[in-house]
C-alpha cells in the first residue's frame, strides 16, 4: 500500500527574540508569572519584512534541502495558517511562486493551532489517493500581527515562526512497522467558537481583528479533548503509549502538555517541549518542535512519533507517523 513517508524537515524563525522580561514595561506581568503558568520564556516576533509567506518559504527551502530535493520535485503545497499574508490569494500559492514553482497546486488550510495536524492528514490523503507524489506541508504563522498588545492574558502567550515537512509516496505493507503516516484522527466542535477567536474578518467587520481567548475555559477542555483523540489514534493503529518513541504535542502551555502526557502514560523523557523557546506559534508549533528534535538527533528514521494539537473552533487532532 502507498504510505506518506517523511523525507525532510525544516524550520524558520524571525530574527527578533522577545524575552518575558521585555513585557514588564508594557503590561502588568512578570517573567515569574509567565514561566509558572505556561512554561514560556521567550518567543520570536516578526519584523515588518518577515511575513507568513517569507517564513513559510524559508522553512520550505530548509525542508527541501534536508530531503535533497528542489521545488521542481514537489507537486502540492499545503500551508496551515490562520495569519495569511492576504485574505486571498492563498499564501500557499505565494510561497509556490517564491519557490519558482509554476507547476502543481497549492492551497491554505485553516484549523488554527490544529492546522498542521489537519494538513499532514490531508496531504496523506492526496498522496494515498494518487493526486500527488511529493507534498510540502508547511505551518507558518505571524500571530504577533493579530495580538492585542495591551491584553496581558493573551499577548504573552504567542510567537511567530514556521516549520515544514516533505512527504513522499512510498511503499508499505499496511502494518505499524511501515514508515510514513500510520493513523490520523481529526475533530472539531463549533459550540466552543467564542472561547478562542479573532474579533474581525472580511465578511463581518471588514477588519483583520485581534485574538480573544477565555484561557481558563480553553485549559478546562484541552486535556480531555487531546487525550480522547490520541486514544482514538492509538486504537486505529493498534498501539499503546509504550510503543511510542516521541510525543510531539502542540506547544501552547507546559502544564497542558504535562497533564496530557501523564494521563496517557507517556514517559516525560519521550515528550518534545519547545514552548519555552517559541511560545505558542499556532500551526507552526508542531513542525517547529519536530525540527528541533530532528536537528538534535532525538527523532531518527524508524521512530514512532505522535503529533497532536488543539486550537480555536475548537479543532483538535492527532497523527501517528513512523519517521
Ligand atoms: N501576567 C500576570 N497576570 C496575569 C496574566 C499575565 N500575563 N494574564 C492573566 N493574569 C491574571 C488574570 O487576570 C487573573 O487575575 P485575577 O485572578 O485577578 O482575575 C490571574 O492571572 C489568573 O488568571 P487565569 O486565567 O485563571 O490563569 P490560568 O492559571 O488559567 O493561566 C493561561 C492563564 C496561561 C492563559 C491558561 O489559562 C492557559 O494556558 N489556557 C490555555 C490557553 C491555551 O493553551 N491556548 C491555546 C490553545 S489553542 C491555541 O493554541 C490557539
Amino acid at each position: 500500500m502507498i504510505r506518506s513517508v517523511v523525507r525532510g524537515s525544516g524550520a524558520a524563525l524571525p530574527r527578533r527574540i522577545m524575552k518575558n522580561a521585555d513585557f514588564e514595561g508594557m503590561v502588568e506581568t512578570s517573567d515569574e508569572w509567565i514561566v509558572q503558568r505556561t512554561g514560556i520564556r521567550q518567543r520570536h516576533v516578526a519584523a515588518d519584512d518577515e511575513t507568513t509567506a517569507s517564513l513559510g518559504e524559508a522553512a520550505a527551502r530548509a525542508a527541501l534541502d534536508s530531503a535533497g530535493l528542489t521545488p521542481a520535485d514537489i507537486d502540492l503545497i499545503v500551508l496551515a495558517t490562520s495569519t495569511p499574508n492576504n485574505t486571498f490569494p492563498a499564501t500557499a500559492v505565494e510561497i509556490q511562486n517564491r519557490l519558482g514553482m509554476h507547476h502543481g497546486f497549492a492551497f491554505d488550510m485553516q484549523a488554527v493551532c490544529s492546522g498542521f495536524v489537519y494538513a499532514v492528514a490531508t496531504a496523506d490523503l492526496y498522496i494515498r489517493g494518487g493526486l500527488a507524489k511529493r507534498v510540502l506541508v508547511i505551518g507558518s504563522e505571524t500571530f504577533s500581527r493579530i495580538l492585542d498588545w495591551s491584553d496581558r492574558s493573551t499577548c504573552v502567550l504567542f510567537g511567530d515562526g514556521a516549520g515544514a515537512l516533505v512527504l513522499e509516496a512510498g511503499e508499505g505493507v499496511g502494518g505499524v512497522a511501515d514508515r510514513g503516516v500510520l493513523a490520523a484522527s481529526l475533530r472539531s466542535d463549533g459550540v466552543h467558537k467564542d472561547k478562542l477567536f479573532v474579533d474581525g474578518g472580511p465578511s463581518t467587520t471588514g477588519t483583520v481583528g485581534h485574538l480573544r481567548m477565555e484561557g481558563r475555559e480553553v485549559f478546562k477542555h484541552a486535556v480531555g479533548m487531546i487525550t480522547d483523540v490520541i486514544e482514538a489514534t492509538f486504537a486505529q493503529a493498534g498501539i499503546t503509549a509504550d510503543d511510542l518513541d516521541w510525543f510531539v504535542p502542540h506547544q501552547a502551555n507546559k502544564r497542558i502538555i504535562d497533564a496530557s502526557a501523564k494521563k496517557l502514560g507517556i514517559a516525560e523523557q519521550k515528550v518534545v517541549v519547545t514552548v519555552d523557546l517559541h511560545g505558542n506559534t499556532s500551526a507552526a508549533s508542531v513542525p517547529l518542535a519536530l525540527s528541533v528534535a530532528v536537528a538534535d538527533g532525538r527523532i531518527k528514521k524508524g521512530d514512532l512519533v505522535l503529533l497532536e494539537a488543539m486550537g480555536g473552533g475548537f479543532t483538535w487532532g492527532a497523527v501517528l507517523v513512523r519517521w
